[in-house]
């Protein structure tokens, strides 16, 4: 089932919403002990690669698209840095609408772009970062009249509220902490709503503490003032005005969390250790809360035994470049079990 027909009660849907559904929602909440256990805490990670687009962008965008086509659109448009326009161009393809998609020319994964031109979307590139495409995505949408599937639509921010519905659901409580990395800061805000719902409906007795990660080279919630030149390895939140900046703050304070930055060696890293000790690829700006967690181990600034919830926002399949460039290649044998054998002696030795 899709989050419309799953969470039809908490969504703002009526007769006339139509039944649009790529069975998004109801990703895995993965237990990460060989992980939790360097950290000294009880770890999750809510894998979000498992979206039909691969990240959780699908959340809102099932709820932005069916409320786009139900007010009468007859195209979308997006600014994205690659997630958000492979999963506008996913169900705008499902549904028959055209849609245009915004990119920083050069600056988004392989995979991505991939995927926003095999669905059929009109894709250009655009000289300039994210923020940039943002604004020209805005102006673009009110002088051709296409619906805005960026989070600025505030459908995209309701639907990703599910996320924290389901972490609930699967634990049968809110965690402790709830760790996610932040680029134009839509999902950490959705995520508080969510969770605020849920104690008001009593389905929570608690909220968690919102602990927000950006690369150190776009950090803005960190520094407290706009960054213009926005640069991270972890091209999905390379991003230096976010535009749900305000409700990101709100959620940290009220939350009693904290925004904090990592350098894209420390993603990397987290981004290994995860692969190679838990066994789940996510894509590098995924990563950037591990990465954070392990900065605040290290500092004796993250609670022993506590229940921590990472969300894993994207698949690492979305960005193989940055992937095989940390990795070395196969190692060559010829067709004879001898020469496997000589190959993997060493290994198995
Ligand atoms: N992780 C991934 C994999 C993302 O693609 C994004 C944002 C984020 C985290 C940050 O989420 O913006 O709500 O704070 N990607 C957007 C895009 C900007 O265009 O795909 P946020």
């Amino acid at each position: 089932m899709g989050l419309l027909a799953r969470y039809a009660r908490l969504l703002p849907l009526t007769a006339a919403t139509p039944a649009v559904n790529l069975e998004e929602g109801n990703t895995p909440l993965i237990p990460l002990p060989r992980v939790g256990e360097r950290l000294g805490v009880e770890l999750w990670g809510k894998f979000e690669g498992c979206n039909p687009s691969g990240s959780f962008k699908d959340r809102g965008m099932v709820l932005a698209v069916a409320k786009a086509l139900e007010e009468g659109a007859r195209a979308l448009i997006c600014a994205s840095t690659g997630n958000t326009s492979a999963s506008a161009a996913a169900y705008a393809a499902a549904a028959g609408v055209p849609c245009f998609v915004l990119l920083p020319a050069g600056k988004v994964a392989l995979g991505k772009l991939a995927q926003a031109l095999m669905y059929g979307a009109a894709v250009v590139a655009v000289k300039g970062n994210f923020d940039k495409a943002l604004e020209l995505a805005r102006q673009a949408a009110e002088t051709l009249g296409c619906a805005m599937v960026n989070s600025v639509n505030p459908y995209r921010l309701w639907g990703q509220r599910t996320g924290a519905w389901e972490i609930c659901e699967s634990l049968g409580e809110a965690p402790d902490w709830h760790a996610i990395p932040v680029g134009n800061a839509g999902n950490i805000s959705a995520y508080w709503a969510g969770y605020r719902e849920y104690l008001q409906l009593g389905r929570a007795s608690k909220t968690p503490r919102m602990m927000g990660f950006q690369a150190a080279g776009a950090a803005p919630l960190v520094t407290n003032e706009p960054c213009p030149s926005p640069e991270t390895v972890a091209t999905a939140i390379r991003i230096g005005n976010p535009v749900s900046a305000r409700l990101a703050r709100a959620a940290v304070s009220e939350s009693g969390g904290e925004f904090n930055s990592v350098t894209d060696e420390e993603i990397l890293a987290a981004q290994r250790l995860l692969a190679a000790k838990g066994g789940v690829f996510a894509e590098p700006a995924s990563c950037a809360p591990l990465a954070g967690l392990l900065k605040l181990k290290e500092a004796g600034r993250l609670p022993q035994g506590i229940k921590v919830v990472m969300v894993l926002t994207g698949s690492g399949l979305k960005d193989p470049d940055t992937a095989m460039s940390q990795v070395g290649r196969p190692v060559e044998a010829g067709d004879s079990l001898e020469s496997l054998l000589t190959v993997l002696k060493p290994v198995s030795q």
